[in-house]
């Protein structure tokens, strides 16, 4: 399949209705894009990426109006957090309307529904005139890609379009929030963070994956985020030697920067999570074997910054 690179929502969204796939920008990451609707369109999404079939897939709207093929009833909390956060990066799991295929859903009765905040990808899903299922466009296992170029790299020739924008603003994958109990639940740290979270709704909480919240989200379960080489977790750089296959990125420059093969000094945590999956596929194209990541505080976009390494750092 020869795959269309294109600036144009209008083209892009023509794939979407011959039941093609599309890879689109968005303010997190880029999705790779299906009509929710159309089973075998649905079942490409999974091929393509090689993606294990008990994964569910986020629907993503333009509209409100939308909601309703999607979900059975918004409750009180969703309402509350739509008002707030949407357009944005932000998920919420409602119960599903029973017209959504349950390929898209994986089986499961609940259904992740988000509205992006990025211009290119509204006037996309607004051509597309349906809501549009889309995992992460990279393969499966591989780091959310941040660039089209990266989409390319993954996935040239398995799916029908590109559409091309810029580097993606968060570089994180959206907040996941579980709404179908009686508190929200944090099921994937995102750069909605848990404090902001807690301001409308107080009682909202991070998911316990190691306990009773395990089978609520299946994706994290699966190894992600990782690039070939393996990840460290560091503190403060304190390396008196590194050989030349070694990578570092952080906030604080190390004392001997020279000598690692990539380094990327953040000036923030903004900054650090953007970069953070570029910086693992450039790694592997250098041949770099080990990288090392500084720890930061967990608590705002650093809890999603340290979710994606710590998970990149598990073997
Ligand atoms: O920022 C994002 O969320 C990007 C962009 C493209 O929107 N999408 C994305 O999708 O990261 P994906 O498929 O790579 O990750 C979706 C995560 C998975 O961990 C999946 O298990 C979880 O959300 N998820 C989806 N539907 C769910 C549901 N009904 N219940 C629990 N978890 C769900
Ligand atoms: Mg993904």
């Amino acid at each position: 399949m020869k795959t269309k690179i294109t600036q144009s929502p209008t083209i892009a969204a023509r794939f979407i209705q011959h039941g093609e796939l599309v890879a689109f920008p968005t303010e997190t990451v880029y999705g790779l894009g299906a009509n929710i609707f159309d089973e075998d369109a649905v079942r490409k999404v999974f091929e393509a990426k090689g993606r294990p079939s008990d994964n569910p897939l986020i629907a993503h709207i333009c509209d409100l109006s939308q909601m309703e093929s999607l979900i059975s009833e918004i409750t009180p909390h969703a309402q509350k957090l739509i008002e707030r956060f949407f357009p944005g990066p932000l998920t919420l799991v409602l119960h599903k309307n029973p017209g959504v295929p349950a390929i898209a859903t994986a089986g499961l009765d609940t259904i992740g529904v988000r509205m992006p905040g990025h211009p290119v990808a509204h006037q996309f899903l607004r051509a597309c005139q349906v809501p549009v299922v889309a995992p992460s466009a990279n393969l499966s296992g591989r780091p959310s890609p941040t660039t089209w170029q990266d989409v390319k790299a993954d996935l040239d020739g398995r799916i029908g379009c590109i559409l091309k924008g810029d580097q993606t603003e968060v570089g994180l994958e959206s907040t996941v929030v579980d709404c179908t109990g009686s508190s929200p639940i944090v099921l994937r740290a995102g750069a909605v963070t848990l404090e902001q979270l807690q301001e409308i709704i107080p009682q909202t909480r991070m998911a316990d994956h190691e306990a009773t919240d395990k089978p609520r989200s299946p994706g994290l379960k699966y190894r992600h985020y990782s690039p070939s080489a393996d990840v460290t977790v560091c503190t403060y750089p304190q390396f008196t030697v590194s050989l030349d296959d070694e990578a570092y990125i952080g906030l604080d420059a190390p004392p001997q920067p020279a000598s690692f093969k990539k380094i990327l000094i953040c000036a923030n945590v903004e900054e650090y999570a953007r970069s953070l999956f570029h910086f693992f596929r450039e790694c592997d194209q250098a041949g770099v074997r080990i990288i090392y990541c500084q720890a930061v505080d967990k608590a705002g976009l650093g809890r999603a910054l340290m979710d994606r390494i710590e998970r990149a750092a598990t073997k």
